[in-house]
């Protein structure tokens, strides 16, 4: 039986998974995979710290160019994150024939086009199964199980702490900051959950997403992204009167005109699949045109789910290179013509339902100047919630949901609003999405 090594750049949590599941599933996976598949060498700048698995001190090194120089190395696996460093040790690797596996999905984000380019130049594999979506395999999906289709949209729910704070919210009516804080003692949010909270990893993840549906290498920066900072309980339950759920929303589609993308907290209509998505869930509904409207759910994040996505990559690529048939595995999506215009569609012209809240003086008649300049900017409203006063207070939260108008002329108007004396704060606006 031959050998195909491995060289591990990173032990932290998903390392120490992998590590874990290369040795404790060692029997089914030789057995599945007709070969040896072995963890030659790990390098990480901690070999002593503390580990969920025991590794013995001599795989260690803290030099990952031990690694990447390695002749019998096949397979190098990046689980260090970042863009800087682990971009250059992807970069070093492929240069050296190495075939490479990775969790980073904001490097591939952020550098997909150069590292695909230059693994096809080098003829070696990139895996990213685990970038998006921990455990679920919706890079394979996307790629082989609907490969005969045109991917029409992809809605999804792909960043388990936000999911986990909104619904923590819905279920106990408590702030943001506070299930935050709670999320952070009990290990669900990161110490700094910027990248989550903002909505930031669940773009870098739907643009590998967009990427591979639509054959389309997009510039990270201009992808709309918005996080879930700004909801409260208040729009929690708003949106549960009106018979919905709150969730932030990745979205890719491909429209006549181009693509639109973007990441936003949404209204979902209630006891719908992706409104049923609760704690640290992710799932992802995609359409094709051939196979329809379709949903995988699963732990997005987390030790052993991201080890399984993983060493799913190794076990292709190592057996592409037991079949002398490597580069397989490297997505033709950049190098064929992409499936729709690669034209990213302004936010601004897109056309959606909102949700609107104010806060306005309850003052007889004061509502009506406000429908007054919705009409105007055509806002056409569906329907109206507007509760008693708060006791002491002169002001009260008015809701509107709107029907289908774009999204320009709903800034236009609530910029016009905000300047009305009677309007007493900021705005909330947010988009209902049918799916
Ligand atoms: N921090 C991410 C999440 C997991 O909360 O879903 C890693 O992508």
């Amino acid at each position: 039986m031959g050998v195909i090594n491995i060289g591990l750049i990173g032990a932290g949590t998903v390392g120490c998974g992998v590590y874990k599941v290369l040795t404790e599933n060692k029997q089914i996976i030789e057995k599945r995979l007709g070969a040896e598949l072995a963890i030659k060498k790990i390098a990480d700048i901690d070999p002593d710290r503390k580990r969920p698995v025991e590794i013995p001190r001599s795989q260690f090194t803290t030099d990952a160019a031990e690694l990447i120089h390695d002749d019998s190395i096949h397979i190098i696996i990046e689980l260090i994150g970042g863009t800087t460093v682990a971009k250059d040790f992807i970069i070093e690797s492929i240069k050296n024939n190495k075939h490479v596996v990775t969790a980073n999905k904001a490097l591939l984000a952020h550098h997909g086009k150069e590292i695909f380019t230059a693994a096809s130049e080098k003829g070696v594999d990139v895996g990213f199964e685990a970038s998006v979506g921990g455990g679920i395999p919706v890079i394979r999906v996307v790629r082989e199980g609907y490969v005969a289709n045109h991917i029409k949209s992809i809605y999804g729910i792909l960043n388990g702490t936000t999911n986990y704070i909104l619904s923590k919210m819905t279920q106990d009516g408590s702030d943001f900051a506070e299930v935050l804080k709670q999320a952070q003692e009990q290990g669900y949010a990161e110490a700094d959950p910027t990248f989550d909270i903002d909505g930031i990893d669940a773009a870098h993840k739907i643009s590998i997403l967009a990427m591979l549906s639509f054959g389309v290498f997009l510039e990270f920066d201009t992808i709309p992204v918005e996080g879930i900072r700004h909801i409260t309980p208040l729009d929690i339950s708003f949106a549960d009167e009106f018979g919905y759920a709150i969730k932030l929303l990745s979205i890719a589609k491909a429209v006549e005109e181009g693509i639109e993308i973007g990441v936003h907290p949404a209204l979902i209509k209630k006891a719908t699949p992706l409104a049923d998505v609760s704690g640290a869930f992710n799932a992802i509904h995609i359409e094709g045109d051939v196979v329809g409207p379709t949903m995988l759910y699963g732990l997005g994040a987390g030790m052993m789910p991201t080890a399984s996505a993983v060493v799913s990559d190794d076990v292709q690529i190592a057996k592409n290179i037991h079949h002398n048939k490597t580069h397989s595995s490297i997505p033709k999506f950049f190098q064929d013509t992409p499936t729709s215009k690669t034209t990213l569609l302004d936010p601004g012209d897109l056309v959606s339902r909102f949700y609107v809240r104010f806060q306005l003086e309850d003052t007889p008649g004061e509502l009506g100047r406000v429908a007054n300049i919705l009409g105007k900017n055509h806002v056409g409203i569906e329907s109206v919630i507007q509760k008693g006063r708060h006791h002491g207070g002169g002001d009260v939260p008015v809701v509107i949901m709107t029907h289908d108008i774009v999204e320009k002329n709903l800034l236009a108007a609530l910029a016009e609003i905000e300047k009305l004396e009677i309007s007493k704060g900021k705005n909330v606006f947010l988009r209902i999405v049918d799916v």
